[in-house]
């Protein structure tokens, strides 16, 4: 069994973050999405793995390659455009051969990984079998119209009213038929091969597809209110650590992880907190869902329920919260005589702003 990872697309939901950078490297718990993505496909011990890059493909590899915490046979897969998910399997094919394959859409983030879910496909080995997930919105995913054994009868792309609310999950597991129905279909609305769609020409045609239906967390890390969402859970369960130098006038409270290298002085970190390597807090308090990556500066602010890119400064804010600052941003205070203080702020950076606030 291969993985077919889907790490291209344009991630417009995530400017001007993704002006910059990749939308499957935005850290949650300061690691890229993506690589808990790899990790679930490691822990469901597949070893080959095609990943589909597009205009970022250059800083996926490096960074994939600049990483050793999981040990996979990786295979780049060009895509040109963003022509669909569909289209990703079409490009595919030569990697995938006559394996079966589970595809993974490189923005998701589920809690449990599929281990589960590849085996009862190992087991059942349906024609296809899609994850599924409740949801209050489920016009804004694929929707999954099933029967009473929970075999998929139809499927619809976003739909504006939607027959249901199991919406499809960035997991789907399917054997060699699906490379007929990826070719036979057109090109929807919005332009791309989608993936429901070849999924229905399956359904019309008899094939046998299942579905199970995740219990757990799952996101699509597609907009900043997933990103901190899936941020706040995974920091959850990132394991306590304090291996970077933190002076007594410091206080942790909680779940607090401090990388080596990094240097707090004078803050109060309040947990579920993780804080990169090279990174150095003064006179802060920054938690709780708070992620600092790798070499920032924070210097007197308070910031909680946030995401900092690397290479990042923070002085003299007070209050930030519910914010996605970018890589090499600088943040600092404008003159208080000019504008009354906000009870907070909210800022949504990309890469190298500066910004100036009351505060
Ligand atoms: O997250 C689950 C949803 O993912 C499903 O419910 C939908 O049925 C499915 O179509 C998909 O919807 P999105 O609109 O969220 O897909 P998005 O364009 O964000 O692409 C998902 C991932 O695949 C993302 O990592 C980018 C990558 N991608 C996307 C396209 C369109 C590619 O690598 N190539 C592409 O051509």
């Amino acid at each position: 069994m291969k993985a077919l990872v889907l790490a291209g697309g344009t991630g417009t939901r995530l400017r001007p973050i993704t002006h910059s950078s990749a939308k499957q490297l935005v850290p949650i718990a300061n690691r890229p999405v993506l690589f808990h993505v790899l990790q679930d496909v490691a822990d469901a011990d597949i070893k080959e793995v095609g990943v589909v890059v597009g205009g970022t493909a250059d800083q996926i590899r490096a960074a994939v390659e600049d990483d050793d915490s999981v040990n996979l046979d990786i295979t780049y897969i060009p895509q040109e455009e963003p022509l669909g998910l569909a289209h990703a399997v079409l490009l595919a094919r030569d990697f995938l051969g006559d394996d079966d394959f589970v595809m993974y859409l490189g923005d998701n983030y589920l809690r449990g990984g599929i281990t589960d879910l590849v085996a009862e496909f190992r087991r059942d080995r349906p024609t296809a079998q899609l994850l599924l997930a409740r949801a209050d919105d489920p016009g804004d995913f694929g929707v999954a119209e099933l029967d009473a054994s929970g075999r998929v009868v139809g499927l619809e792309e976003k739909p504006a009213a939607p027959k249901g609310d199991h919406v499809v999950v960035g997991v789907y597991l399917f054997t060699p038929a699906v490379h007929e129905a990826v070719r036979a279909i057109s090109p929807s609305w919005r332009g791309e091969l989608e993936i429901t769609h070849a999924v229905q020409w399956l359904i019309d045609r008899g094939a046998d597809v299942r579905s199970t239906t995740h219990s757990g967390y799952w996101k699509d890390t597609g907009n900043v209110a997933a990103l901190l969402d899936a941020n706040r859970v995974a920091l959850e369960s990132v394991e306590p650590l304090v291996a970077g130098d933190v002076d007594p006038a410091t206080e942790l409270v909680g779940r607090v992880r401090i990388a080596e290298g990094a240097v707090v002085r004078g803050s109060r970190i309040v947990g579920p907190v993780a804080v990169g390597a090279g990174t150095v807090i003064t006179g802060c308090r920054v938690g709780p869902y708070t992620a600092i990556a790798e070499r920032c500066h924070i210097e007197d602010s308070t910031i909680e329920f946030s995401i900092v890119l690397p290479g990042s400064s923070i002085t003299g804010v007070s209050r930030i919260e519910a914010s996605l600052i970018g890589r090499h941003v600088e943040v600092t205070p404008a003159d208080p005589a000019q504008a009354p203080a906000p009870a907070a702020h909210r800022l949504v950076l990309g890469d190298h702003c500066k910004v100036q606030i009351s505060s």
